[in-house]
This record gives structure tokens, C-alpha cells and sequence, in this order.
């Protein structure tokens, strides 16, 4: 077989370059340089169907061409501003356009460029508006990797290297994924919020729907309970919607559908249409715990407001509105999860087929979620396990998909499990 020239050889160039623990490269994995839609070309000219939308971002498909006319204006124009000192015009569009979406009469944001930054600002907003530093948050929950959201993660993997480093503030409590009810969980919530955590609890920050755990959606009516729970205590709901948000599970916000309006939403992934963007949004009431600035902003950072990003936001709030993003996420994952449900009826090896909007999982019996993964990728579908032992195949594709991709796709899936 003749031998790949050198400079092809990306997982080799790359190992010689990136710190070990960043890519897996032991499976000289595809190396992107093109998408467009919810199709990705790799290095090698092999064409795939994205059906992780890549993390969940491509929500509006890769390079939707409202965002792309966006970013080509805006690159004419001004990359980069001095987001907190003279702030770009486009970050002032960007907030105007996504307040307009929030659940809050009056809103205010703070803006950030990654998931984890939004936790960083909702947990810095819990201290300042309740002055105390206990958080309660979830078994399986995953906020992020910086060290304030590192310490609201759950999972050990993530943890352990670090714990000695990790805020002990933070207590978790399991998270009432069916079959088992929601109702010990609250007690156990009400109870910590009530005085039995040794630092008083100012926040409790919670996924509407475990996305990385493994698409784990609590029972119906938790969210509105824990809300009620939390409010009477004066303490804060923090509704990390970064996965869920922007309309991946069929509404704006997961949080719309269970009728709950938390005190703090931290967005990310899609809200940018492909570019690092992220938010950490609540009531002016809430957010006004933080002190006016006089210069010396106490949260900010060289790139907040980014100006390509922002431009990227509003090309990507415009398609959520205009391409009814959020309907077609409902309609293509109610056709996707009965399909599945069908498809693998009475396959030994899958425990669970589940999901809401384009937020799906189909749960193994035997975490073969990587083998799983492995073997839709060599058949052009790009899918990622998820839970803690990789027992889930996880499906967040893009919401611009016709039905027929769709179809497609999942068919490739299936495939691959049977
Ligand atoms: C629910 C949730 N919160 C926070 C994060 C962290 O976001 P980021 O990786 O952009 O820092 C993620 C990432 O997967 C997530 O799924």
C-alpha cells in the first residue's frame, strides 16, 4: 500500500504539535476542512452527515447563509473591538436582538465566548444577588471545564486531576431521570436549601435535559417544582440551556416547556451560528447585583463582544426566526424518535430510545456507544457517545435537514447498531 506523503498525515502533525490530552488521535480521526448544511468534507475528501450538528452548535446547519453574509460584512469591516472599554456597534445589536427573545420583561446579558464563561458569570451573579456561596447542582451534570463551572461538573473524569483545586461549595444531588420520580430529589434540594449544606446555598444550576449524561430528561412537572422550591428560599435557578437552548429541543428555551422562567439562562453553542458566543442572561432585578462600572469592569475579558461573533449571533437569531428553527427541531425529532423506536424494536442491545426536538439518545445495553460511533463514522454519519460510560449514542443534528437526510441518517444509524 503506498505510504501517505507526510504533510497529509494530519494525526501525526498534529500529535507532534498539541499537548497529549487534547485529541484522541489514536484513530486518526477526520480531519474537517469544509461544511456546509448538515454535511462536513474531511481532509481525505470523504463526504458525512453531521448528526452531532458539531457539539451542538450547527443548530442552523454549518455556514447558514445568513450567518455567513453576516460574517462577511462584518470582516469588511471591524474584527475586533475593545468589547467593555469602546464597545463594537454590533455587540449592541446582538444583545437588542437576543433580549427581544428572553422570558424577562427587561433583561440584561452578560456576554462571553464560551459555555463555560456563561456559568462563570452565573455563578459570580448567584454570590453577588444572594450573597451566599453554596451551590446545589446535579449527578451527571456537565457546566463546563474552567475551574468555577469545573466545580458545578459532576463527572470524575473531568474532576479528580483537579479536586484539590475545586471550590467545596458545591453539593449534588442526583438527577430524577425516569424511572425513578423526582420526589426524594426535592427533598433533598429543600432540605440543603433549608440549612442542612455547611455553606448556606445561594443557587441551584441545573441542565432542563442532561445532555452530555446521556440525553436524560427529568419527569414532567421537576422543573417547575424546583423552581417553586428554590424561589421560596430566595435563592437563584440557574437553567444552563447551552445545550438545550435556541430552540434544540422544538421552543427557544427547554425551560418554555415546562411552563418555568429561571433567574438565570446561560446560552451557548448554537447562539453564536458556529462562532465562540455565549451569554449568561436573567431579569435587570437579578442582574443588578452587579455594581455599575466605573472603568475597571470586575468581569470581563479581551475578547468579550466580540465583534464576529456578535455578527454571527444575529445571523444565526435571524434564522431561528426566520427558518422557524425551533419547529423544525419539533417536528423533525417527534419523526426521528418514532422512527427509531420502530427501526430498533426488539434490537437486544438497545435499552432506550429517547429524546425531545433534536435532542435525542439512543441508550446501549453494553456502553458500545464508541463502537457504535466508530462504525456510523466509516459509513459517512458523524454521531458521539455520551453518558458517563459511553452507553449512549447521542443525536444533536442540525435543524435545517430535510427529511430526507434525515432519514438518511438515521438509517445509517441503524445500521450501525444492528
Ligand atoms: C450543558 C452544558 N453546559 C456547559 C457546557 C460548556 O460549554 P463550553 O464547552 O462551550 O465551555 C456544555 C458543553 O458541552 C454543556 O453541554
Amino acid at each position: 500500500m503506498p505510504t501517505e506523503p507526510a504533510d497529509r498525515d494530519w494525526a501525526g502533525r498534529l500529535a507532534r504539535v498539541e499537548s497529549r490530552n487534547v485529541t484522541d488521535v489514536r484513530h486518526a480521526p477526520p480531519f474537517w476542512t469544509e461544511a456546509r448544511g448538515p454535511r462536513v468534507r474531511d481532509a481525505a475528501g470523504k463526504v458525512y452527515l453531521d448528526f452531532t450538528g458539531a457539539f451542538g452548535v450547527a443548530l442552523a446547519g454549518h455556514r447558514h447563509p445568513l450567518v455567513e453574509a453576516r460574517l462577511r460584512s462584518q470582516a469588511g469591516r471591524l474584527l475586533h473591538g475593545m468589547g467593555d472599554i469602546h464597545p463594537p456597534a454590533v455587540k449592541v445589536e446582538f444583545l437588542e436582538a437576543l433580549a427581544a427573545i428572553l422570558p424577562w420583561p427587561e433583561s440584561r446579558i452578560i456576554p462571553g465566548l464560551s459555555g463555560s464563561d456563561a456559568v462563570e458569570a452565573a455563578l459570580k451573579t448567584a454570590q453577588l444577588a444572594t450573597g451566599r456561596p453554596g451551590i446545589v447542582a446535579f449527578a451527571g451534570s456537565y457546566h463546563g471545564l474552567t475551574l468555577g463551572a469545573l466545580a458545578t461538573t459532576h463527572r470524575d473524569h473531568f474532576r479528580t486531576p483537579f479536586s484539590e483545586r475545586l471550590a467545596d461549595q458545591v453539593r449534588f444531588v442526583p438527577f430524577p431521570a425516569p424511572p425513578s420520580g423526582a420526589i426524594g430529589v426535592l427533598g433533598t434540594v429543600t432540605r440543603l436549601l433549608d440549612g442542612a449544606s455547611p455553606v448556606p446555598v445561594g443557587a441551584v444550576i441545573v441542565e432542563p435535559i442532561q445532555g452530555r449524561a446521556g440525553v436524560r430528561i427529568p419527569p414532567p412537572g421537576f422543573l417547575a417544582e424546583l423552581a417553586g422550591i428554590v424561589a421560596e428560599r430566595g435563592a437563584l435557578l440557574i437553567a444552563d440551556e447551552i445545550f438545550t437552548g435556541m430552540g434544540r429541543t422544538g421552543t427557544n428555551f427547554a425551560c418554555d416547556q415546562e411552563g418555568v422562567t429561571p433567574d438565570l439562562v446561560c446560552l451557548g453553542k448554537a447562539l453564536g451560528g458556529g462562532m465562540p458566543l455565549s451569554a449568561c442572561c436573567g431579569p435587570v432585578e437579578v442582574m443588578n447585583a452587579w455594581p455599575s462600572s466605573t472603568g475597571e469592569a470586575i468581569h470581563t475579558s479581551t475578547f468579550l463582544g466580540n465583534p464576529m461573533s456578535c455578527a454571527a449571533g444575529l445571523g444565526f437569531l435571524e434564522a431561528l426566526a426566520g427558518d422557524d428553527l425551533a419547529g423544525r427541531a419539533r417536528r423533525l425529532g417527534a419523526e426521528a424518535l418514532s422512527f427509531l423506536s420502530e427501526a430498533l424494536n426488539g434490537c437486544d442491545r438497545v435499552a432506550a430510545v429517547r429524546g425531545r426536538g433534536l435532542m435525542l439518545g439512543v441508550e446501549m445495553r453494553d456502553a458500545s456507544g464508541p463502537d457504535v460511533t466508530r462504525r456510523a463514522l466509516e459509513r459517512g454519519l458523524i454521531v458521539l457517545p455520551a453518558g458517563e460510560r459511553g452507553e449512549v449514542v447521542e443525536l444533536t443534528p442540525p435543524a435545517i435537514l430535510t427529511r430526507d437526510e434525515l432519514r438518511a441518517g438515521l438509517e445509517i444509524l441503524v445500521a450501525a447498531i444492528r
